[in-house]
């Protein structure tokens, strides 16, 4: 867990709202009561899985059901959190200064620009999220200079994230850009064509672009010797997000590499989380196994 304090904006932080992109009325149209606590939300979830404080008892509830079934849904978030900054890092260090960051999450120290301003100063990010309570408090910890903006748009309608005008004031569509679709695809179901949302995405990208992707899984460590779906966690994970706003949709790895489309996958490929590029010691194939997350970045040609 990171055991920070996330109940309220960090003193040195300006408060919410700050800046020329702060997803302020006009951007998001709603108010904090509006805010839905009837229903478990994944971005709380998740939340309360890293060891935040913005969750409400309704996730809180709903979070430790999956800790029930699967007590290592922690290890996966935070493992899923170290592959989105070690591709960041990779990404700016090899000249990437846009970051289209979709499924943001609520903050998570370091945040997407924070990894990136490690190597890059001036790269730009805008984030993305369609929770509202992303955007609440993207004003406090995300958008505190003008090169960060916060999007309050959803996936299935990528038109409308390339048309944000927050988007279009930040990313030029001219020179590269990293996508980042990070632990967010599988709250998309085949129905709603996950592969067509990307590729309408990618057509907006010009070559140099990356994907930097990371879903959910119920596939077995294929190393691991025991490596087997538990199939009674299974149906209890995705059983207590049919509850939430966005129902589960677990893919194998062969049902996500084929939503890289036009992205050419580096190397290692799709692989769990951990093993992409790491730089550190590798958890055995027990962890691995119990690690939920595939990941893999692709180069647009
Ligand atoms: C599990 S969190 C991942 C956060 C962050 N990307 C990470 O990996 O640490 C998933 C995020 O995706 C957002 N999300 C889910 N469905 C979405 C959609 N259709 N459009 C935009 N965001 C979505 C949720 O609100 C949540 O904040």
């Amino acid at each position: 867990m990171t055991g920070q304090d996330f109940s309220a904006p960090a003193p040195d932080r300006p408060a919410p709202g700050f800046g020329p992109y702060a997803p302020g009325p006009e951007h998001s149209g709603f108010s904090a009561e509006q805010i839905d606590t009837s229903r478990p939300h994944p971005a709380r979830m998740y939340d309360y899985y890293l060891g935040g404080r913005d969750n409400y008892e309704v996730d809180r509830a709903a979070a430790e059901r999956v800790i029930e079934v699967h007590p290592q849904v922690r290890l996966s978030a935070r493992a899923n959190r170290a592959f989105l900054r070690r591709a960041v890092r990779e990404l700016t260090a090899g000249g990437i200064r846009q970051i289209l960051d979709v499924g943001t999450g609520i903050p998570t120290s370091p945040n997407t620009h924070e990894v990136a301003r490690e190597t890059a100063p001036d790269t730009r990010v805008v984030y993305v999220d369609n929770d509202p309570i992303v955007a609440t408090h993207a004003g406090a910890r995300l958008l505190d200079t003008d090169r960060t903006g916060f999007a309050l748009a959803d996936l299935r309608d990528p038109g409308a994230i390339l048309d944000h005008p927050t988007v279009r004031d930040l990313i030029d569509f001219s020179q590269p850009v990293a996508l980042l679709l990070v632990a967010v695809l599988h709250f998309i179901s085949d129905d709603e064509d996950p592969a067509a949302l990307v590729a309408t995405l990618a057509d907006a990208l010009p070559a140099g672009s990356h994907l930097v992707l990371s879903h959910a899984t119920d596939e077995p460590y294929e190393a691991y010797e025991g490596g087997r779906v538990d199939q009674t966690a299974r149906a209890g994970v995705v059983d207590v997000y049919k509850s939430a706003t966005a129902p589960l949709n677990l893919r194998t790895k062969a049902g996500i590499e084929p939503l890289f489309g036009p992205f050419t996958l580096l190397d290692p490929g799709v692989v769990r989380v951990p093993l992409w590029r790491p730089d550190g010691p590798v958890p055995g194939p027990q962890e691995l196994n119990h690690t939920i997350f595939y990941a893999g970045v692709g180069r647009k040609g």
